[in-house]
């Protein structure tokens, strides 16, 4: 079969490699892709990005199952124009993808569907959301609608910080609103104490195969400092996550919301990721809702599936088509992968710099390109997050010394990683 993956950062080439680890796959297409998708023999990247380029494309060329990695293109409706052109497709339509690319449609729905999260109020006029804040008092946490890349949530530490970001956000003071003026909204929510933990589950719009779980890195700097990114590292497992945890996580959050999407007409298949912030009894509530796999976490995750994904994706990419039974095989040792990321990332990235000393691929290391392209033979940066150099190991602590290794020897113009991935895991 020939499988195409959607993107071109470092979860769609985890996406791929595993893809092409299947015996029933004929070849994997990446599109874009990137330098790491380039350089490896059994990806092939395609420069296509325009969507019904890319459907009209993957019909001639007979695409058994397409996956999709970001959430732009699920937004944007690409498995529905993909299913109506007849072509099989793993992710969300556009209308389930709201329960990532809308703030106030996952809040709402997870209210109405008594799925726990922190308490809310969704405002489309300043002076409102200035009272509320006012009222309710610091931390608070203040969200814009819509995709924003991480840039959409203000963890407020200070009333003025509130009134500050209301301001971003929905264009009160501001000569550059976030969204667009007249049509911004915002959610302000009540500020969770606890540790996150991405919960990551593969749907088919009935039932529901858990993936295994782990832990991002948000802040940019060691010790949970700094602004926050797309994500600076990430583990599997994540021992936040215990079983009692897990089962409460299934039943609280993911089933009724699966149940929730199915009953209000629009059934939910893909990767479904819900950020968890867990207390310290326990407690799990959903932070928000992604409609797709969580970069980095599918680093590690890929590397210790050892179940052959693209049977479970094909299976899940039909209404029904899941064994809700089927256990995934994964590897007990720990995988915890470290990003390197370029000069200036996140706010003002500088990209062509040559990233050199990258090692083959080995037995549980393995070096997962995001930003990167290959130019002349030359690999060079070409985004924020450049590289997750991602290892196996016995313990949390083993393979974050295994992954910074392997990271060690790897060098480009202004690299910045933490030094601390796994930290939470790692007992003092
Ligand atoms: P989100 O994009 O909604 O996941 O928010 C990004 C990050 O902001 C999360 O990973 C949390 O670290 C933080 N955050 C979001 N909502 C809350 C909340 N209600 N309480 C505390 N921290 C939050
Ligand atoms: N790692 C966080 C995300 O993918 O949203």
């Amino acid at each position: 079969m020939k499988v195409l993956v959607i993107g071109g950062g470092g979860r769609e080439h985890a996406l791929a490699w595993k893809l092409a680890q299947s015996p029933k796959v004929q070849m994997v297409f990446v599109a874009p892709g990137n330098g790491g998708t380039a350089s490896d023999k059994r990806l092939h990247n395609l420069p296509i990005t325009d969507m019904g380029e890319l459907c009209a494309w993957a019909s001639h060329e007979k695409i058994g199952l397409t996956v999709v990695g970001p959430e732009v293109p699920l937004a944007a409706g690409v498995v529905d124009s993909f299913r109506a052109a007849g072509l099989r497709i793993f992710g969300p339509t556009q209308a389930a993808a709201q329960l990532e690319s809308s703030k106030a449609f996952s809040k709402a729905f997870m209210q109405r569907h008594a799925i726990p999260t922190a308490a809310f109020a969704t405002f489309n006029q300043p002076a409102d959301a200035h009272a509320y804040v006012d009222a309710q008092g610091a931390p608070i946490v203040v969200k814009a609608d819509g995709l924003a890349a991480g840039k959409g949530v203000v963890v407020a530490e200070t009333l003025a910080q509130a009134h500050a970001a209301i301001d971003f956000m929905l264009g009160g003071n501001s000569p550059a609103p976030l969204a667009g003026e007249g049509q911004s909204r915002v959610v302000i929510e009540e500020f969770l104490e606890g540790e996150e933990a991405s919960f990551i589950v593969i749907c088919d719009g009935k039932h529901v195969v858990p993936l295994a779980t782990s832990q991002d890195h948000k802040r940019l700097r060691d010790g949970d400092q700094g602004p926050n990114t797309g994500g600076m590292g990430a583990y599997s497992p994540a021992p936040v996550v215990t079983p009692a945890v897990h089962a409460r996580a299934m039943r609280e959050v993911i089933l009724p919301t699966i149940r929730g999407m199915e009953q209000d007409g629009i059934p939910f298949s893909g990767f479904l990721y819900a950020g968890l912030m867990i207390d310290a009894q326990g407690g799990v509530k959903t932070l928000e809702f992604n409609c797709r796999m969580g970069d980095p976490e599918t680093q590690p995750i890929m590397m210790r599936l050892k179940s052959d994904l693209l049977d479970v994706l094909y299976a899940a990419s039909e209404a029904g088509g899941l064994n809700p039974e089927l256990n995934l095989q994964w590897d007990r040792r720990t995988a915890l992968g470290v990003v390197m990321a370029a000069h200036g990332y996140p706010e003002k990235v500088r990209t062509g710099d040559a990233i050199h000393g990258l090692p083959p691929e080995e037995e549980g290391a393995v070096v997962f390109h995001a930003g990167t392209t290959l130019q002349d033979g030359v690999l060079r940066s070409s985004g924020g997050r450049v590289l997750c150099v991602t290892a196996l190991a016995d313990s949390v602590k083993a393979a974050q010394q295994r992954a910074y290794r392997v990271a060690s020897g790897i060098g480009f113009e202004g690299a910045h990683m933490r030094h601390d991935i796994g930290h939470r895991a790692i007992k003092a």
